[in-house]
């Protein structure tokens, strides 16, 4: 291949050596670099390499992507199954309770570590940019899996980098299951799909193409292609019988404001944090990056060639009121709010099998607000614009700062409000308001209440979000104030809160909490 145009049409020689250029290897935690334990006994270990690849996304086309490549070392051989032809994956299936090793190896050229999104661990397995390993370095995660069933995931989380990382094919999903999951009646094996749904631009090389100018990285990257498990043109062939679809919106910053072409409802079954008390009827359901949400599909009565599509509908683009970005360089994603096709199911097969949902899928503790020791005082976080850059409380990323506001104690509960825009921040502040898509590390949390827009974005999105179950992400709406009730359990030490637009999270607006015991 001609290597000039190799260099100028790929993303990895690209966009991505370019952001991090500007990288100076500043010294970093991972001399303490999590090594193997001889004691630890895992019911499945896999080594999983992040490295440089090509993949066959589109016909005679090669397009350069990064992607996690995996070994088996231990355990069941489908744990760890390989999505073919796509730069996502592995996905990872495991029981609660089991012991998981993974052997981190990083190939890439340039920093990067493993954080598994959703999960309950300790500090030095949560994948804290300041564990962020170099090229041809190791780093083992060793952990017992706590969360109940549900659908997590994994993907890289070194400083300034997520962004490209993930963009370039980095993630897969980690599935759980327990026992309350396995004693209820839910499609199973080829009846439970996951869809990650991501966007993408290919220049017309077939190759990924990333941020394009500044004005894009403030918004957020926003692609102008679907690809559903890191797959163009996503079709499955289905059968007349009744499906799990897990839904997992890994993109960069998009939204969905997610239906079926045929106007039929969905039902969900579960959040982020695993299944709902019992399922809830939606006409669209609203996913911001990093949500997951789980479905059941009746495909039951339709005929041989009868088509599906999931879509995204229309909504209001959000990105910065009053349009001021809109004018600012060219962009060459489709706005955010665009009616988009997700996914197309053709049914090729009649079976008949009449299924019943259960009415009650789980149980999940009452909503105990007395509990938590700053019922009448909550902290508040307000997610905004600040002298030109993306901030929380005023402030943005530090590697291992913490402010005293941001200091809580193991074994207490506490109510936290996240405020989308206002403060000090000035007129500049206030027009410059963005949807962001909240997350907090280690531990999930409840929704208490989401205060009432009046924006036409709200009236649009309002009846989409689903708020009743365990959720590790939520998204603040301009202007909107989100209420959540949080436990500090088991693991002290110094983890993140973010929003999950990765560009903003790249620029900082990202910040650390401390949990001390
Ligand atoms: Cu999905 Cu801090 O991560
Ligand atoms: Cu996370
Ligand atoms: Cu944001």
């Amino acid at each position: 291949m001609d290597r000039r145009k190799f260099i100028k049409g790929t993303l990895l020689t690209s966009g991505i050596v370019a952001t991090t250029g500007i990288f100076q290897a500043c010294k970093k935690y991972s001399e303490v670099a999590a090594k193997r334990t001889e004691s630890f006994m895992p019911d499945l270990e896999f080594d999983l390499i992040s490295k440089q690849g090509k993949v066959n996304l589109f016909r005679n086309i090669e397009t350069e992507v990064y992607h996690y490549e995996f070994k088996l070392v231990k355990g069941n051989t489908t744990s760890v199954q390989e999505i073919k032809d796509s730069y996502l994956g592995p996905i990872i299936r495991v029981r609660k309770g089991q012991k998981i090793r993974v052997n981190y190896k990083n190939q890439l050229n340039d920093e990067s570590i493993v954080h598994w999104h959703g999960l309950h661990l300790s500090e030095t397995m949560d994948g804290h940019p300041r564990y962020a390993i170099e090229k041809n370095q190791e780093y083992v995660y060793e952990f017992q899996v706590l969360n109940r069933a549900g659908t997590y995931w994994f993907h890289p989380h070194p400083h300034g980098k997520t962004g490209p990382q993930v963009y370039g094919g980095l993630a897969g999903l980690f599935i759980v299951s327990d026992d309350e999951e396995k004693s209820i009646n839910l499609p199973k094996g080829r009846y439970d799909v996951p869809l990650v749904i991501q966007d993408r631009t290919f220049n017309s090389d077939g190759q990924l193409v990333y941020l394009q100018n500044p004005m894009e990285k403030m918004i957020g990257f926003l692609g102008n292609q679907i690809l559903i498990n890191g797959k163009p043109d996503f079709k499955l062939q289905v059968s007349s019988v009744a499906y799990r679809f897990r839904l997992l919106n890994g993109s960069n910053s998009r939204i969905y404001k997610v239906a079926f072409s045929n106007g039929m409802p969905l039902t969900v079954i579960g959040t982020d944090g695993g299944l709902l008390e019992s399922p809830i009827v939606k006409d669209y359901v609203v996913l911001a990056p990093a949500e997951r949400i789980d479905l059941i599909v009746d495909f039951s009565g339709m005929k041989i060639g009868d088509k599906v599509e999931l879509v995204s509908l229309p909504f209001p683009n959000p990105n910065m009121s009053g349009g001021m970005m809109g004018g600012m360089g060219s962009f060459s994603g489709l706005p955010n709010g665009s009616p988009l096709k997700l996914a197309e199911f053709r049914i090729n097969k009649i079976e008949k099998v009449n299924y019943r949902l259960p009415k009650r899928l789980s149980s999940i503790p009452p909503l105990n607000i007395s509990g938590a020791i700053n019922v009448n005082n909550p902290r508040t976080f307000r997610f905004a614009m600040s002298n030109m850059s993306w901030t929380i409380n005023g402030r943005t990323f530090g590697m291992t700062e913490v402010a005293s506001d941001e200091k809580v104690r193991l074994n207490t509960t506490e109510v936290w409000e996240f405020i989308n825009g206002g403060g000090r921040m000035g007129m500049m502040g206030g027009m410059m308001q963005m949807p962001h898509p909240v997350h907090i590390h280690q531990l999930q949390f409840r929704i208490i209440e989401r205060s009432v827009g009046n924006s036409a974005l709200w009236e649009s999105l309002k009846d989409g979000f689903v708020d009743n179950g365990w959720k590790d992400s939520f998204l603040l709406l301009p202007g909107m104030r989100v209420k959540v009730l949080l436990s500090f359990k088991d693991y002290s030490g110094l983890f993140l809160y973010h929003c999950h637009n990765l560009e903003h999270e790249d620029m900082g607006m990202m910040r650390n909490y401390f949990i001390s015991s």
